[in-house]
């Protein structure tokens, strides 16, 4: 079986690593993938943002991840890498109208690919990316946030808006 894990990952928090580290050890691939053509506007480029996923799972020791990014369509992506799923987190109510609707759509385009959801963890549960660029840029503690190995680069980006 094989997930695509997609978002914006602007940039990739603790949070969205703990999902994804749960993903990999239900699947035999997982790929996290960086939308690049996101309507709302992003603060670090998908390079960047693909590195700092790079580093946060090669720290955590996560091998059967494949990171990318996908222009258009989820589904069409997820289709040419022979996904079987979607993977998403939840963290609280908040979430759950907007998965809805992504879930339905998805379901509509492509009904063979199901989406299955990771809940958050209660320390992640208000974690985000808005959070911590809010929170880095006004020069605040981003530690524990976002992985170790992204801590010092993110903060110094943030800072530097
Ligand atoms: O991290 P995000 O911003 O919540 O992720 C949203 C994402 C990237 C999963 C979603 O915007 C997406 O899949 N965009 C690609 C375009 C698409 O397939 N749209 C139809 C589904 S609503």
């Amino acid at each position: 079986m094989i997930g695509v894990y997609p978002g914006s990952f602007d940039p990739f928090t603790s949070g969205h690593l703990d999902i994804l580290k749960r993903a990999a050890r239900t699947f035999d691939c997982v790929y996290a993938a960086v939308l690049e053509n996101n309507s709302k506007s992003v603060f670090f480029s998908v390079e960047e943002r693909k590195e700092f996923i790079r580093r946060a799972t090669a720290e955590a020791g996560v091998k059967n991840v494949v990171v990318d990014s996908f222009p258009g369509l989820l589904v069409d992506y997820a289709r040419m890498i022979g996904a079987t799923h979607i993977v998403r987190g939840l963290r609280a109510v908040t979430d759950f109208e907007y998965e809805l609707k992504m879930d339905a759509m998805n379901s509509r385009l492509a009904p063979e690919l199901d989406t299955v959801y990771y809940m958050a963890e209660p320390e992640h549960a208000f974690l985000s990316s808005s959070i911590v660029r809010e929170v880095g840029a006004f020069g605040g503690s981003i530690e524990g946030l976002v992985a170790e190995a992204n801590h010092k680069t993110i903060a110094e980006r943030l800072l530097k808006r």
